[in-house]
């Protein structure tokens, strides 16, 4: 019988004691040994539900030297505790399943080398994209391929927010507040809309697939609270909508690893995956194009995932040759460099306001000109007042974020034009 510990009883913590209470037959079918849950960690666990027969502690950390656990669950969250409970409990040789996105981000090469030493399972599935198995696609389904690009919605706040923009032409705060309403965001939604939550992910895909070191250092950061709802317009017009992705890509001896808006023209899939839904885009050497699609969010969906990895605990923990759960051996051994984002390439939409001035246009495009950057489309809108601004949109050809930079600074300083120029990525991804 192995037994079973589970550390934070949030929402993901409820929904998961709930699925081994309702769906146990189902579960056990699937292991090779029995198992129980044996113990439940809570700060506050006076407040929350749990069945009585269970052991439980307010100090999580306890569960790193109980003898009566086997494998621990951390749906804590945050870092510090956590970080130290695993590492506790990996050098006390319990196995793990964490959810925990942050966690793994910031000391994952740790965790994992230590894990390996030590013989121990370690399952983060849930850490990622929720109900989506990204993690056991690329470690197992993909073991053969290598990834030249990966690209993701993968955070369900940002789109949800965003969809909400373009669907109901909501102001940014009136999203937000539907999206904490229904439990979409983080703790602190800071974290999602800065796009660090998103970052945290895709530092993990990037370890996972080009076995980098910490690529969270590297990785570029932007989120989504710049974007106005006369973007989402000015983007329609142009034939584009406006979304949030992850993308870690090989581009020859470097890495592009990145998060940040992007515009989507409206025929490519990612323009379809809509609400709070999360979608991965994979493309193989060998396979070609796979798409994964689904709930990145929520209790049951993020429940569902960590059940997949005590599945595979337990067999792993059963299985005398050990042999699952290894490609995580080789994250960090990598030499590959993690490209600043000033020398990706990419189309740029660009957002500049001007004084209804004969000739500002002129002065632009020379300067655009001049950086060997050519105009792909543009649209002036008139202005609301003879006084108001004009805004004056614009596609890019693809250039490197630096030539872009260059170029913004200089129509920055011209005198009719006002405000700071706006700038978007627009997603170019070769597929094969
Ligand atoms: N806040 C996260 C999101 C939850 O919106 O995607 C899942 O990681």
């Amino acid at each position: 019988m192995l037994r079973i510990g589970v550390c934070g009883l949030g929402t993901v913590g409820q929904s998961f004691l709930r699925h081994i209470t309702e769906h146990q037959s189902k579960i056990r079918s699937n292991v090779s040994v029995d198992f129980e849950i044996s113990m439940i960690a809570d700060r506050s666990i006076k407040s929350k539900k749990y069945p009585k027969n269970i052991a439980v502690t307010n100090n999580i950390l306890d569960m790193a030297s109980s003898s009566d656990v086997d494998i621990i669950v951390e749906l804590v969250g945050g870092i510090d505790a956590s970080y130290e409970l695993l590492k506790n409990a990996i050098n006390n040789g319990k196995h793990i399943i964490t959810a925990n996105k942050a966690l793994i981000a910031e000391h994952g090469d740790e965790l994992f080398s230590l894990a390996k030493k030590n013989n121990i399972y370690l399952g983060f599935e849930a850490s990622v994209a929720g109900a989506i198995p990204i993690i056991k696609t690329l470690s197992n389904s993909m073991a053969n391929e290598e990834i030249l690009s990966l690209a993701g919605i993968i955070n369900g706040t940002c789109n949800y927010i965003l969809d909400q923009m373009s669907s109901y032409n909501l102001d940014f705060n009136d999203a937000l507040d539907e999206a904490k309403k229904l439990g979409y965001a983080e703790a602190d939604p800071t974290f999602d809309i800065n796009g660090m939550d998103a970052a945290h992910k895709i530092s993990i895909l990037t370890s996972l697939v080009y076995k980098v070191a910490s690529p969270l250092k590297h990785i570029y950061i932007e989120g989504i609270e710049n974007i106005t709802p006369m973007d989402m317009i000015y983007a329609k017009e142009l034939g584009y909508c406006i979304k949030h992705l992850g993308i870690t890509k090989k581009d020859g001896d470097f890495i592009e690893s990145r998060v940040h808006p992007v515009l989507v023209p409206i025929d490519n899939v990612f323009s379809k995956i809509n609400g709070v839904k999360n979608s991965i885009l994979i493309n193989g050497d060998k396979f070609g194009t796979s798409m994964l699609y689904g709930n990145g969010a929520g209790g049951d969906a993020t429940a569902s995932a960590v059940i997949s990895d005590l599945v595979d605990a337990i067999n792993y923990v059963s299985n005398e040759n050990k042999t699952s759960n290894y490609s995580i051996g080789s994250i960090g051994t990598s030499s590959l460099q993690i490209k600043n984002n000033s020398d990706i390439s990419s189309p740029f939409y660009l957002r500049i306001h001007a004084e209804d001035i004969s000739g500002v246009m002129a002065e632009i495009t020379n300067i655009l000109a001049s950086e060997e950057i050519s105009i792909e489309a543009v649209t002036q809108h008139e202005p609301n007042d003879a006084n108001s601004l004009i805004p004056i949109v614009m596609i890019t050809n693809a250039v490197k974020g630096s030539l872009i930079d260059d170029a913004i600074k200089q129509i920055e300083l011209l005198e009719h034009v006002k405000d700071k120029v706006y700038k978007i990525r627009v997603f170019k991804i070769d597929e094969k």
